[in-house]
């Protein structure tokens, strides 16, 4: 398994190009499903994941022509199974958003019920309730989704217990080709929901609503092929501007999307930042100081995402002053926290809170990363540590972060790659 080798002390400075969303790309690949034409996606990331999804398609006989520049053109006419294997959905839950477009296009999917991970249970209850409102027949059998559908799906009028990002997209999917309307009444309001719609509507979908609580879907005879470019990655933004205010460093950011970081640039300003921001562009100056400890609270969009919970935590872990993190998405989801105290942070868990008093700098140690965004949060507190770190299990960070020691590197960091 590689590692990376991170020598902590350096404050990052310098520019860098931000990839598309992976949490936008996903279900818009998987959206793919619901025309017989070609889709052709850009701005694809560079990233496991999205290798993952194309394998997923791949093995229900969907054809993908992959171009030399990060785009990918789909036909799903070719499909001829309707299976999700548990293989591919244990490595990436996000395979459960094929379960949608397949019923609503199909009639019939079958997807591997994807297990709890390291962040939490997460269920999917509510993907499946809300299929069955639209008349599809679900039975979860000896580990699988089995769902089918007499004829078409019907318009429904659906309100979703809790925010679910994928349970609002699969729904959404699945609603664009049903017969009459379906409205999603606490729909997830986050970007990439808008940009998978955005997409639907270049396929020919009748949706409206999208970026608000209450989401409208007229369904359509058919979808129809297209051209889309995927949304700049927001977390990816987020995570390269907190390491460089962790770092006390000065950094701009390229070929992103400002407005859809709104709480995570405030936070950062209470951090002590001073941001700029163009149409496409975001800069950040620490002034070489140590940031301030800032208090923060997850919840869905607009508000501060659990996605960059984590690296926040890094960054208060160094700053001044104490600060309490609390997060309300998922229950568990504090596994780096044991990882940073190792290293000399001050960090107490008491239920779903973080209570955090920042020293000065961190002492390197071999850590491992358990999730994602948790890895992401063990690079930024190697970075801002004496001597060396190692983070073990880097397999985590090459599923949602492109290049990531390289776009380090060009900040300045002392990072490395150790291959097993
Ligand atoms: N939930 C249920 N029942 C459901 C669905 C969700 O109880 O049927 C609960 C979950 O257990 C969780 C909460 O609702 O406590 C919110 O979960 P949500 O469904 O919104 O999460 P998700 O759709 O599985 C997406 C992102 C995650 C991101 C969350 C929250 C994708 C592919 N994944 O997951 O991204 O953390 O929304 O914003 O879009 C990541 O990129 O590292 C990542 C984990």
């Amino acid at each position: 398994m590689d590692k990376l080798l991170i020598q902590g002390g350096t404050r990052l400075k310098g520019e860098i190009r931000i990839a598309g969303a992976k949490n936008s790309a996903l279900p818009i690949m998987a959206a793919t499903l619901l025309t017989d034409d070609y889709v052709k996606i850009s701005n694809l990331p560079h990233l496991y994941d999205i290798t993952t999804m194309l394998e997923l398609l791949g093995c229900m006989g969907v054809e993908s022509i992959i171009g030399d520049k990060l785009e990918v053109e789909l036909n799903s006419s070719t499909i001829n199974n309707f299976n999700a294997p548990y293989e591919l959905v244990k490595t990436m839950r996000a395979s459960i958003l094929v379960l949608g477009p397949m019923l609503a296009h199909f009639g019939q999917a079958e997807v591997a019920l994807p297990g709890g991970c390291a962040i939490g249970s997460r269920p999917v209850n509510l993907h499946i309730e809300s299929l069955k409102q639209m008349g599809a027949q679900v039975e979860v059998e000896n580990g699988y989704i089995k769902a089918t559908s007499k004829g078409r799906l019907k318009g429904a009028h659906i309100f979703m217990d809790l925010v679910t990002v994928t349970g609002t997209e699969n729904v959404m999917m699945a609603a664009t080709l049903a017969d009459g309307q379906t409205i999603i009444e606490n729909a997830a309001r986050e970007p990439e929901v808008v940009d998978l719609a955005c997409c639907l509507r270049a396929m020919g979908a009748d949706i409206s609503g999208e970026g608000t609580d209450t989401i409208v879907v007229n369904g359509v005879e058919k979808l129809h092929g297209c051209s889309y470019s995927v949304m700049p990655d927001r977390i990816e933004t987020g995570t390269y501007l907190i390491a460089a205010a962790a770092t006390r460093g000065r950094i701009k950011v390229k070929d992103t999307r400002p407005k859809t970081l709104e709480a995570v640039l405030s936070k950062l300003e209470q951090a002590g930042a001073q941001i700029e921001i163009g149409e496409d562009w975001i800069s950040l100056d620490m002034d070489d100081q140590r940031p301030k400890s800032v208090s923060l609270t997850t919840a869905p969009y607009p508000a501060f995402p659990t996605d960059m919970q984590a690296q926040f935590t890094a960054l208060n872990a160094v700053a001044k002053g104490s600060g309490v993190i609390t997060e309300t998405v998922f229950e568990n989801r504090f596994m780096h926290v044991h990882e940073m105290n190792r290293m000399g942070a001050q960090l107490k868990v008491e239920g779903n809170t973080v209570f955090v008093n920042g020293v000065k700098a961190l002492i390197g140690a071999p850590v491992m990363a358990t999730d994602l965004r948790a890895s992401a949060s063990l690079i930024i507190a190697g970075l801002v540590s004496e001597n060396e770190t190692m983070v073990d299990r880097i397999y985590h960070i090459d599923r949602g972060y492109e290049c990531i020691e390289e776009k380090l590197q060009l900040l300045g960091a002392k990072i490395r790659r150790l291959p097993s």
